[in-house]
Parts: structure tokens; sequence; C-alpha cells
């Protein structure tokens, strides 16, 4: 195991004056703190004793009744008795790397993908096997290729929405096509949805999980992960996992040995706080703040990067990915950032197996829109 390079990196991030567009963080500004707060004493005045307990380990069902809800409302059209509670996103990518994985075991992930799920499976001793994105997401018919040359894959692992790192989302034709490769190799898909609600332009695509159920009225291929971190706030470590029935069963089985359960007090405050519907006030508020930051760092990013620097433009979600001309390193570039101030990540630590050096992540969701434009105008300085 090696630390997350993310980790390491965000210590010097907490310098005095430094802006950052390295972490993954929500605002702080967009944590429904008020809300929060009644659903705790609300909890504790009326239901400690089932709060404070332990619980069982796919969570509280009422809690699970309104993640199938937010689901539903996804196009995933399944019951509470479909959804587990997980300790976040997180915690999911690692139950499901220890039941699927076998060392040597091939994965396959996007290039580049989510560090975390990289991170989570590392113990597990996958060999990872990278598959190209372009600005419509995973190219499916590279992926159909290497399947069509005998290639044999435990499962594919994608965030077909505003990804992390890239910010770009899988287009809907890519979709199927994806679906139709799965149903041919009978390829297991592992979708991280966190990001799918903060859409701030465009028209919202349907997950692979709805495809799937709309295609074999269940879930056949697709194992579907959610979570409250980006909608609520992380601190509560509450998200949700749904997928066919057999390996819901071998999830909760491997969750009991890890943690018995999500804790029930984060899991009842979610409840109460979303019951009477928080989510449908306060995720336009978030994508409103994060719409607003997203716009003036691309606005930023026109007006000041020199020639030869490429970014995506996500529709939503925190992140979106620079390329710098090939022969600029982005390590580099983060020293001369950090003196003047501003950070992001580097992004060879997104490739599971090297490369990206003149690639980084910029966070927009946690500066303000000041921040933003200051710290654009800092790092476009540093790449000249
Ligand atoms: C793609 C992706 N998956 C999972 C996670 C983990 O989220 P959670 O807070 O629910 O554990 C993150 C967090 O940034 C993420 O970006």
């Amino acid at each position: 195991m090696v630390s997350s390079a993310i980790r390491e990196l965000l210590k010097v991030t907490e310098q005095e004056g430094m802006i950052s567009f390295a972490g993954g963080l929500p605002s702080p500004d967009c944590f429904p703190a008020g809300a929060i707060a009644e659903a705790t004493e609300k909890v504790l005045a009326t239901s400690a004793g089932k709060a404070l307990q332990y619980g069982p380990t796919p969570g509280l069902m009422p809690l699970r009744e309104l993640c199938a809800e937010l689901l539903i409302g996804r196009g995933v059209r399944v019951g509470g008795d479909q959804v587990l509670i997980t300790s976040g996103s997180q915690q999911a990518l690692d139950v499901i790397g220890k039941l699927m994985i076998d060392p040597g075991d091939t994965v396959l992930v996007e290039e580049p993908t989510y560090l975390g799920a990289l991170q989570a499976w590392r113990p597990y001793r996958p060999n990872c096997v990278t598959l190209p994105m372009d600005d419509d997401g995973l190219v499916v018919e590279a992926l159909a290729e290497r399947l069509a040359n005998g290639l044999h894959a435990k499962f594919l692992y994608v965030v077909p929405n505003f990804q992390n790192p890239t910010g770009v989302s899988m287009s809907a034709a890519r979709r199927e096509a994806l679906l139709d490769v799965a149903a041919q190799y009978g390829l297991p898909i592992l979708e991280d949805d966190p990001y799918g609600e903060l859409r701030y332009t465009g028209s919202t695509i349907p997950p692979l999980a709805a495809l799937d159920i709309a295609r074999h009225s269940q879930l056949r291929h697709v194992v579907y992960l959610s979570t409250f971190s980006k909608l609520l706030a992380p601190g509560l470590r509450v998200g949700w996992v749904t997928g066919p029935a057999w390996m819901l069963k071998r999830i909760e089985q491997v969750k009991e040995g890890l943690d018995l359960h999500t804790g029930t007090l984060s899991q009842a405050i979610a409840y109460e706080a979303c019951r009477d519907g928080l989510l449908d006030r306060h995720i336009p508020v978030i994508r409103a703040v994060y719409g607003e930051r997203r716009q003036v760092m691309l606005d930023a990013l026109a007006a000041s990067m020199p020639t030869g620097v490429r970014w995506t433009q996500p529709e939503g979600g925190m992140f979106l990915w620079c390329t710098l001309p090939d022969d600029v390193s982005s390590a580099e570039v983060f020293d001369r950032a950090i003196a003047q101030h501003v950070a992001f990540v580097p992004g060879t630590p997104f490739y599971a197996n090297g490369g990206g050096d003149n690639t980084m992540r910029l966070n927009f969701s946690h500066s303000t829109p000041d921040q933003l434009r200051t710290g654009v105008a800092r790092l476009a300085a540093a790449i000249a």
C-alpha cells in the first residue's frame, strides 16, 4: 500500500494564503448545517434508543426507501430492499474489491480514473487495464476490441457523470453501446455516480443502471453506487449501492465483517434531514453556487492560459482537467505554482499504470469566484 498522493499534497495546500484547486471538497457554504442540526436534535429527542443502538447491516429501512426514491428519480426503478447503505461510496468500492478481486485479476478502468478506487483496490492486487477516454467519455469501441481479442476482466469501473478527475460525461449513445458490450461478454459494470445530480448545463443522461433496468426489468449487468457526500455533507459518511440481488447479498456479507453497519446516528440524521424534501430545495442551491464557479473558472482559463494548454468543459460536477503541451511536466509546474500560492493535483496518480505527466486536475467547487480568478491567473503565470 502507498499513501494517497492527494492526501500528501493537501498538507502543502493548507499553507497560509494558498488558493487550492487541489482538494475534492464540496464547498462548506453549501452544507445544509441548519437542517442537519434540526434533524440531529429531532432524532435524539424522539428516537435516541434506535439511533444510538447497533443497527441492521443493510442500513435503516426508511433511509433505504428514501434512497430508492432518489434512484427512481434518476430512472433506476428499485425498491428499498434492493438498496444497501454504505459508509460512503468509498466503502462500497472497498467491499466490491474485496469481493471480486483475486490477485492478478483484470479490472478495467478509464484512463484517467478516480484515484480513490485504485487506492481501495491496490491491496487486493488487481491487474488494472486502462481504457481510453475522449470528450464523450469511455471509448467503448476500444473496450469491445480488447474483449473481442480475448481479454477477460472481472469487471469494468466507470464514472459516467462528470467524472472525477476529468469532468467528462459518457454520451447516451456510448452508454447504450457499453450495455450491448456488457451483455455480449457478460461483463459486470461498476457504475459510480456521486455527481449525477450536480448538472449545471446540458440535459440529463440516464445512468447505466437505468438503461440496464429498461432492458432487463432488473439490474443485470450494473452495480450502481451513489452517496450523500456531495448532496448533503461528506462528514456524514452515508452512501448507498444497488445491483443484482445475488451481488447485494454478498456485499452485505462482506460489509458485516468490515463495520457491522454504517453509523446509525448518521443514517438517522440523513433520513430525518431529507424526509421532507430537503434535497429538492437544496440541490438547486448547490447547482447555482457550483455552476457559477464552474463558469468563472472556465472564463478565467480562457482569458489567461498560455497557448497549447487545453481543458475540458464539464457540464457538472466539481472538476475540470487540463492538458499541458506534451513536453511540460505538471509536477514541475506544481512546484512553481506552490511558490505562487496556488495548488492543483498533478494528473499522474489518476493513471492506473502511469503516464499523464502533462495533465492536472482542477477543482472549482471549493474556491470562491474571487479565489478562482486570482488562482487561475497565478496558475497561468506558473505554466507560462
Ligand atoms: C468518483 C468518486 N467515487 C467515490 C467517492 C467517495 O465518496 P464518498 O464520500 O461517498 O465515500 C468520490 C469522492 O470524491 C468520488 O469522486
